[in-house]
């Protein structure tokens, strides 16, 4: 019994650690970052605020978010010698691979931060992660189109400026829409955290060897791309896709329920959540006012809807509880906002790195922390006898 929760044995069997950071709740569909349901943050605060949250415990003052949104901002520019890394990729690499590669360079561009037993050290590159992926992500993009990158503004928002340096180009001026930063930045909170998720399992293992913080983030990035996590944003829109009209959806349910049938419904199923995944009733509530300030609309939403339909009226998903998650919709207002699919599992990396972030530093600054080692139940041979190959 911890606070108000009671933990079932079965559960504490099987956690890998301790954390105050999110708590989820699988069969009721609840999510709280520090205690704050996720409805409520995606209402009412924004990403710089969760993200203060998240690191501190509690939400701040006016003057405490001004200071931290400061913080965050003067560490947005790049080492302009990183500007040259992007140019060892292929155009055509996906900003994943790119993502990866360059996060992981990190730690030679800046090495005064990599001290993880300095508490100073590791709240600088805890500081310059969270503000420079905006700037990463961004250029991955730019790189990807062969357009110019374009440097931090650093008078627009967090999210303002992470838009304006994927949209904009020197050419001419670039204004964000206010409903599109608002919809961006409901986005970047809808997947700051998600308790100890695989991604964030990667980050606190690797960061439990002692890691460099950006060495850790770069191996959640990589763990993240998988289609079983968060590349199935970008899988669940290409599905959509693929079914097309409604009248198909019912083919691709039936070949979702076939067990000798590969396919499944991307952004339909959860490990944890066995009831509706409360991110993704935001996220369809934002696809709809994305369309109506943006008075666009793609055909794909209603097949979403039907889709959705079909399948919580059905047995199969209905036993084995298989609900929308937060990734069946996002990618339907991310297209609406100008991004290519390839870019959707970026942009959940850019937002995850605040939880990654947290849940590192929480981890590191525990004193009685040691090195993860996961064991196994090992089904291999017994012991016996070398036998030469001659004899073999
Ligand atoms: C994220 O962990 C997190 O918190 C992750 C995340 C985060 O914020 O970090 O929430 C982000 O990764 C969300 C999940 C995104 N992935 C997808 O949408 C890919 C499609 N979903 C499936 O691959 C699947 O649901 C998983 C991988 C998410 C979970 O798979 P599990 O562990 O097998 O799920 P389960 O144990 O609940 O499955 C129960 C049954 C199984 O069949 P049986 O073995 O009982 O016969 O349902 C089946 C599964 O095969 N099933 C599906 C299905 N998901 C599970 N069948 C058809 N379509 C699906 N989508």
């Amino acid at each position: 019994q911890t606070g108000m929760f009671t933990y079932d044995p079965g559960f504490t069997s099987t956690a890998s650690c301790e954390s105050s950071l999110t708590y989820i709740d699988g069969e009721e569909g609840i999510l709280l970052h520090r205690g704050y349901p996720i409805g409520q943050l995606a209402e009412h605060s924004s990403f710089m605020e969760v993200s203060y949250l998240m690191l501190n415990g509690e939400l701040p003052n006016s003057q405490e978010l001004d200071e931290f949104s400061r913080t965050i901002t003067r560490h947005t520019m790049l080492h302009e010698q990183l500007a040259t890394f992007y140019r060892g990729f292929r155009r055509d690499a996906h900003p994943m691979a790119i993502m990866c590669g360059v996060v992981g360079a990190l730690s030679a561009f800046y090495h005064d931060s990599t001290d993880i037993s300095d508490p100073h050290h590791r709240k600088v590159s805890s500081h310059r992660l969270i503000a420079k992926m905006p700037t990463i992500a961004a250029m991955a993009y730019k790189y990807s189109v062969g357009q110019p990158f374009l440097y931090p503004d650093n008078s627009l928002s967090y999210t303002a400026n992470f838009l304006r340096m994927t949209f904009g180009v020197p050419a001419e001026p670039y204004e964000v829409h206010p409903a599109v930063e608002r919809a961006m930045d409901r986005i970047f909170i809808l997947h700051a955290d998600h308790e100890q998720n695989a991604s964030t399992s990667t980050v606190r293992l690797a960061g439990s060897s002692g890691a460099n913080p950006f060495a850790c983030i770069a191996a959640g990035i990589a763990c993240l791309w998988g289609p079983a996590h968060g590349g199935a944003n970008e899988a669940a829109l290409n599905m959509l896709r693929e079914i097309g009209t409604p009248d198909r959806i019912k083919h691709y349910i039936e070949r979702a329920k076939d067990k000798n049938d590969p396919f499944r419904l991307m952004g339909f199923g959860h490990r944890v959540y066995k009831n509706y995944d409360p991110r993704a009733t935001v996220m369809q509530k934002t696809v709809r006012e994305v369309f109506e300030a943006l008075k666009v609309t793609d055909p794909v939403f209603e097949t979403a809807l039907q889709l959705e339909e079909i399948a919580l009226n059905d047995d199969y998903f209905h036993e084995k509880k298989l609900f929308p998650n937060v990734d069946f919709y996002s990618g339907i207002i991310l297209s609406a906002m100008g991004f290519p699919t390839t870019m959707f599992t970026a942009l959940f990396a850019l937002a995850r790195t605040v939880g990654w972030v947290a849940q590192w530093n929480e981890m590191i600054s525990d004193p009685g922390q040691k090195i993860g080692r996961p064991r196994q139940l090992y089904t291999g041979p017994t012991e016996r006898d070398y036998i030469p190959i001659e004899k073999r």
